[in-house]
């Protein structure tokens, strides 16, 4: 009975809550557009188990700013960066805070849990949104001021899936991170591979925060595959390199294969041989061989003290897009103009060529196959066979 009473009176209080944010977001973000400051708001991780991707994203989207200006169409432009921690509840009270307080023109989202936590603030708010680091396909339905410049786990999992059956890959294990971009990359490997004849054993499912490889690695060898399909999200490349090769499994015959995240460049040069001879579909290298990456990759260790990753080109073209559609625009930020100017943009990212899909407003990218080999003393995830212009393989499938 009580329980019914909660129910019956707490939904129209809920509602009629938000409602009013609602009614007020829009109201700001109107107040907003007619302002001569353009302010980008980042959420992101900037502490915690994934605090460096945060870092990656804002030392990569700074740097462009610092190469293009901070003027695009007579308006100055101002970032402003928020650390949510990788907790998707900061990210909603941080994303309404910017959007109320501060009056953000843009948003750029980061992990996963958090981007799905800002999607119904962005859409309430029409505030255009760059998705600069998530991978799971789904993230850019939530909402219609949602658009991409990261990548998704099925665009490299199903191309390498079709690379190790060609290569005599037979029988896989799967070691996955246990969250939604690790079970897209699992679900699109394994359609990919079981289609091509090969056989998943086991899929092994590994907690995201401060995970221990070693008893999974253990129970993976223990099932004698001869291949290991694995996904790990940015920063826990290292740690995986180590027990990998700590349990002597970069030396037991059995092949490590994956999306391009166990060969992270944030973390290969500190891990010596242990991923040597790796190859993964990804679309990033820091090995790409193009002036514009060379450029890239030169300005960003300068500037960071790091080499760049996967990560920091989501950052790094997230900010081409919003210059670059504000351009268009002439420097309105009304939501809908913005997509409007997003939708189909085509560019020359430090990755190559890659563009915004018109009818999903996700990344259209290359994948490239690379092998770990060293160079010069280092690692590198070295490219030799390009798939152009692949798009997110679920929503193709979706339709
Ligand atoms: C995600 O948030 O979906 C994500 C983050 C880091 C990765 C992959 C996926 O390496």
């Amino acid at each position: 009975m009580r329980v019914t009473r909660r129910v019956a009176v707490g939904l129209p209080i809920a509602a009629a809550g938000l409602g009013m944010i609602g009614l007020s977001l829009a109201g700001l973000n109107a107040a907003a557009q007619t302002a001569d400051t353009i302010k980008i708001g980042l959420v992101l991780p900037m502490t915690g188990v994934q605090g460096a991707v945060g870092r990656e994203v804002s030392d990569a989207a700074k740097l462009y700013m610092a190469q293009h200006g901070d003027t695009v169409a007579g308006k100055k432009i101002e970032l402003i960066v928020r650390d949510d921690s990788s907790v998707p509840d900061n990210a909603k009270r941080l994303t309404q805070e910017l959007i109320v307080n501060d009056k953000v023109n843009f948003l750029g989202a980061g992990l996963t849990p958090s981007a799905m936590s800002m999607a119904p603030l962005a859409t309430e708010g029409k505030v255009p949104t760059v998705i600069m680091v998530s991978g799971t396909s789904v993230v850019t339905e939530r909402s219609p001021y949602y658009v991409r410049t990261s990548f998704t786990l099925g665009q490299q999992s199903g191309i390498i899936a079709d690379w190790a059956v060609k290569n005599g890959s037979k029988k896989v294990v799967a070691i996955l991170s246990d969250w939604a971009p690790g079970a897209e990359a699992g679900k699109v490997f394994s359609d990919h591979f079981t289609k091509g004849g090969g056989e998943v054993l086991e899929s092994l499912k590994v907690p995201l925060a401060n995970p221990d490889f070693s008893p999974f690695l253990q129970r993976a060898r223990d099932l004698q595959p001869d291949t290991l399909f694995v996904f790990v999200p940015a920063g826990q490349a290292g740690t995986f390199a180590r027990q990998f090769a700590e349990r002597g499994l970069d030396k037991s015959g059995i092949k490590l294969i994956g999306p391009g995240d166990i060969v992270d460049d944030d973390d290969l040069p500190s891990t010596g041989d242990a991923l040597v001879g790796v190859i993964t579909a990804g679309i990033y290298s820091a090995a790409h061989p193009s002036q514009i990456n060379k450029d890239y990759t030169a300005a960003y260790q300068k500037a960071s003290g790091h080499r760049a990753n996967f990560i920091s080109v989501g950052g790094y073209d997230g900010m081409n897009l919003i210059y670059e559609a504000l351009k268009k625009t002439n420097g309105n930020t009304d939501a809908d103009a913005v997509i409007g100017a997003m939708k189909g943009m085509t560019w020359e990212s430090p990755r190559g060529t890659i563009s915004i899909d018109p009818r999903t407003r996700d990344i259209v990218q290359n994948v490239y196959i690379r092998k770990v080999q060293k160079v010069d003393g280092q690692p590198w995830a070295i490219e030799f066979e390009t798939f152009p212009a692949v798009k997110d393989p679920l929503k193709e499938a979706a339709n």
